[in-house]
């Protein structure tokens, strides 16, 4: 059959968000790890969707591996930006990642989706991606098509709506 277009997506957020517990979500169950642990440096994954084939830069988001991120940003052509909707001590963190990376001249120029993932929306007291949108000023972003759904990656909620918009948007 037709080969699936190829599209390489990095995916950023500060450590322990969840980045890698989404990616091994997406992956075919008989790829996936059993355990996860935090990311060293970054991974490469793949995993499909109907009409795509996606290479995934799963980076780590320890503040001291944060500057291998822009190494990335040129070959990427959507990214996916994971929040922990727990965290509200280091929402202000998050937001200063995405601000700094949204200037980046890589990317600021750039017509490039960005999928946010307000993950781990299980927790007790976890903010709703609308709240989440708002701490981030996500509706300043003009320049750029994104998308915010709330997920929890354990459980595997929400992610299927993110890959269908980016699919959407990339056929
Ligand atoms: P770094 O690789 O260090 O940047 O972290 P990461 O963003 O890849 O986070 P990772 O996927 O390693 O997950 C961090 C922790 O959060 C793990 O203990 C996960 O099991 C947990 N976790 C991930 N997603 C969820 C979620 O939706 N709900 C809950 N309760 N825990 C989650
Ligand atoms: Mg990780």
């Amino acid at each position: 059959g037709l080969r699936k277009k190829e599209v390489n997506i990095l995916c950023l957020g500060l450590d322990n968000s969840g980045k890698t517990t989404i990616i091994n979500q997406l992956k075919p169950a008989n790829t996936q790890a059993q355990e996860i642990v935090p990311t060293i440096g970054f991974n490469i994954e793949k995993f499909k969707s109907s009409s795509l084939s996606f290479t995934v830069f799963d980076m780590s988001g320890q503040s001291r591996y944060r500057n291998l991120w822009e190494h990335y940003y040129k070959e990427s052509q959507a990214i996916i930006f994971v929040i922990d909707s727990g965290d509200k001590l280091r929402m202000v963190v998050a937001k200063e990642e995405l601000d700094t990376l949204l200037s980046h001249q890589d990317i600021r120029s750039r017509r490039m989706p960005v999928l946010f993932f307000a993950n781990k929306t299980d927790l007790q007291d976890a903010m709703s991606s609308v709240k989440v949108s708002q701490l981030l000023c996500l509706e300043n972003i003009k320049d750029k098509p994104w998308h915010i759904c709330a997920s929890n990656a354990i459980k595997g909620e929400g992610l299927q709506e993110g890959v269908d918009w980016l699919q959407a948007l990339k056929k």
